[in-house]
């Protein structure tokens, strides 16, 4: 069942979304060489519980942290640990936030230091995927036209799609229906309707789409170990208009 929000509980989420965004605004200048991920993790859980909130990943499934931290063949779902960032590095952070029982979901990937120009090209196509992405994200649009955009500019770029984890509906539960898959493929294709509350989130690779769970039955990385990158906004399908939820305000 696909869920429409009322005003109540579009307003709800948008504050959720709105205090996600400013947690990033926090944690972004933090992404330098030397930093721990762990140290990331810390300063998100701080700053999501002075806003009131709580880590929406935290015990979600048993996962053991605040933030997912991915650097470069890490795709999704890297735990945060003691591991130093490192000049070259590329890092996606992932949060998601309770607020007053509305959620709010957004990644995005971060340069650590100065980087290589294959790095910055799979950021920037990545990036532009979810931007295509949110410019079909408009009422009476279906979920394919989202994929679509997304798949075939990352597609012409020469990259791999990661099949095996979508985007999602979200905002009274973290995940809802429908599922947003980033290539096209079987399955449902309903129609985006006001009231709708969806995230999309590219997970764009280097070399091979293919991906492969590491033995701590979290950490997701390329099969080819080539980087990855990954960016996800929550949105609001309205009348006239679609919502980013989560983009910063700076
Ligand atoms: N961030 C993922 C998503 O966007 C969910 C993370 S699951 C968790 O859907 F277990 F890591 F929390
Ligand atoms: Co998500």
């Amino acid at each position: 069942m696909i869920r429409l929000k009322n005003q109540t509980q579009l307003d709800g989420i948008r504050r959720s979304c709105r205090l996600l965004a400013d947690v990033f605004s926090l944690l972004e200048p933090m992404v330098v060489p030397g930093v721990s991920t762990k140290e990331l993790d810390e300063a998100a859980e701080n700053a999501i519980r002075e806003g009131g909130g709580e880590p929406a990943f935290l015990g979600y499934m048993e996962y053991p942290a605040s933030i997912c931290a991915s650097i470069n063949e890490v795709v999704i779902h890297g735990i945060p640990d003691a591991t130093k960032l490192v000049e070259g590095d590329i890092i996606s952070i992932d949060i998601g936030i309770k607020l007053d029982g509305y959620f709010s979901d957004r990644a995005l990937t971060l340069p650590v230091g100065r980087i290589d120009d294959q790095k910055q090209k799979l950021m920037d196509i990545t990036l532009e995927c979810l931007e295509l992405g949110i410019s079909k994200a408009v009422a009476g649009n279906r979920v394919k036209d989202i994929s679509k955009a997304v798949f075939e500019h990352a597609c012409s770029a020469g990259y791999g799609i990661v099949r095996d984890f979508c985007g999602h509906g979200t905002g009274i539960e973290l995940h809802e229906e429908p599922q947003i898959p980033n290539y096209i493929g079987r399955g449902p294709n309903p129609r985006l309707k006001p009231g709708m509350v969806i995230a999309i989130e590219p997970m764009i690779n280097q070399g091979t789409f293919e991906v492969e769970i590491l033995d701590d039955d979290w950490t997701v990385v390329t099969t080819d170990r080539k980087p990855s990158a990954h960016f996800e906004h929550t949105l609001a399908i309205l009348e006239d208009r679609t919502e980013i939820l989560t983009r910063s305000r700076t």
